[in-house]
């Protein structure tokens, strides 16, 4: 079978799992580059190349949900040096401001190439003559490249779905000029920020010695590269209608009661990763209660922490330190049945996650570092009366958009407790004039605009003189 658009990224939507009874099912996948590319896939007669989680060989093509799933298999090592080494031991920290310290390995490097060219023969082996190939994300920054040159007729987008770091901090990278060029592979390359963007065509030009100009690379084949800035978004009318729902509605009063209806209900929810800055916002919350703004009685600290990459050692050690910091909080301030912070390790369907949001009055965001944050976009979206607050960082590429939340600095426990307390007595015409223009922007700039956008771009992309055109996603 060939297809007219292949999505390439690490993950399938769906991971393998083995239930306790030995039988296999499938379970929705963590993070947000699935939550935003499912919907783009739904409206496409596209195949969608992954990783299944776990270890074996590749499995058999399958459709699932209307989707046909790809699935490449990963040795023990792929796992340990591909995945949990070079891609997230040695490129996320580095892409997230040295958040915690990069790890180089040359034995990660070395099976980082031989991963990324085994997703870059799938994807040759299923796209259609001069069709379109989607490329996801920094674990695959080199499947562009390897992909041209066995497959020039093709259309290659790429888009990266974290931060890309400045200059100063990218060039510690050993093998920075192979991605560099891996990424040029692309006819276009797509960021979240215009600043992204613009670190990209600088380093391209330092470290490549490609000439450039605004956003265009020239290269010595004739071949021209654009490196552009798409904000990720979310399905902005899908998680509103969900949060319409009885279901959703009831299951948000019953969260408020099991809470003992406190006056705020602060909340966060977060894959639990270093970069997204829980142990800081924890301390700021549990010292407003400590230092007498408000009491347990008032106000509960509701932090779902999502398991994620539970073998990599800085996770292990995050997680700890949370564990650690809840029990003495809630040593120290709770009361009987009134935990200061009621504290999840778990993950939830997006039910839930619509009920959480619309029962709680402060979201609070608070990342070191983040590509975009699209729960921070949820939130909004599923506050349907126009009240509630979002406490978000600067830091954030959301905070480009939801100018109207509370900006915080992370790094600033005083300002990010002002913020907190300020969120907590806003008055109700301050939060509805914030939230009313929070959602226009959402519902305005959605994730079917954000994929239209970049395929439009991509269709007009001069380079491959054999590229059939894709029809841009369809709104579901
Ligand atoms: C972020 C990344 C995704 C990744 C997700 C979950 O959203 O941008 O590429 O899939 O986190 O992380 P995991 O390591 O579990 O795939």
């Amino acid at each position: 079978m060939s297809a007219d658009l292949v999505i390439v990224a690490n993950r399938l939507p769906v991971d393998r799992v083995t239930k306790p009874d030995g039988s296999v099912g499938w379970r929705r996948s963590p993070g947000g580059l699935v939550t935003a590319i499912e919907p783009v896939m739904r409206a496409n007669d596209g195949s969608w190349i992954g990783w299944p989680g776990g270890t074996g060989p590749d499995l058999e093509p399958f459709e699932a949900d209307g989707m046909h799933l790809v699935p490449i298999g990963m040795e023990p090592e792929d796992v340990s040096e591909f995945y949990e080494g070079f891609a997230n031991g040695t490129i996320w920290p580095l892409y997230h401001d040295l958040v915690a310290k990069p790890e180089f390995h040359r034995e990660w490097w070395d099976r980082f190439v031989h991963v990324n060219r085994r997703f870059a023969e799938k994807a040759a082996g299923i796209a259609s003559e001069g069709g379109t190939v989607w490329v996801h994300d920094y674990q695959l920054q080199l499947v562009p490249q390897m992909l041209r040159e066995m497959r020039p007729d093709l259309r290659i987008g790429f888009y990266l779905h974290i931060p890309f770091p400045p200059a100063e901090l990218f060039q510690q990278l050993p093998w920075r000029r192979q991605i560099l060029e891996g990424l040029l592979g692309a006819d276009l390359v797509g960021f979240q920020l215009p600043g992204a963007a613009q670190n990209f065509v600088r380093l391209v030009r330092q470290r490549v010695g490609h000439k450039t100009h605004r956003d265009t690379v020239y290269l010595p084949d004739g071949r021209t590269v654009t490196a552009k800035a798409f904000p990720i978004s979310i399905d902005a009318a899908g998680f509103e209608q969900l949060a319409q729902t009885d279901a959703v509605a009831d299951r948000a009063k019953a969260i408020r009661e099991a809470l003992g209806n406190p006056r705020k209900i602060f909340l966060g929810i977060d894959r639990l990763d270093y970069t997204k800055g829980i142990y800081a916002r924890l301390r700021a919350f549990s010292e407003l209660i400590r230092d007498g703004h408000f009491d347990v009685e008032d106000a509960v600290f509701v932090q779902v922490a999502v398991p994620s990459r539970e073998q990599v050692e800085q996770y292990r050690i995050l997680r700890d330190d949370i564990d650690r910091l809840v029990g003495r909080i809630n040593g120290a301030l709770g009361r009987i049945g009134k935990p200061a912070i009621s504290y999840l390790h778990t993950s939830y369907p997006r039910e839930e996650m619509a009920a959480l949001y619309r029962a709680a009055d402060i979201m609070v965001v608070t990342p070191y570092r983040d590509g975009m944050n699209l729960v921070a976009k949820e939130y909004v979206a599923c506050r349907l009366e126009d009240d509630g607050a979002l406490v978000l960082s600067e830091f954030a590429g959301a905070a480009e958009e939801l100018r109207q939340a509370w900006l915080v600095n992370p790094y600033d426990i005083n300002g990010m407790k002002s913020a907190l307390l300020e969120a907590y007595e806003a008055d109700d015409k301050q939060l509805n004039r914030r939230m009313k223009a929070m959602r226009k922007q959402i519902r305005q700039h959605d994730v079917a605009a954000w994929a239209d956008s970049f395929m439009l771009d991509l269709s007009s992309a001069e380079n491959s003189t054999h590229a059939k055109s894709v029809q841009p996603a369809v709104r579901s």
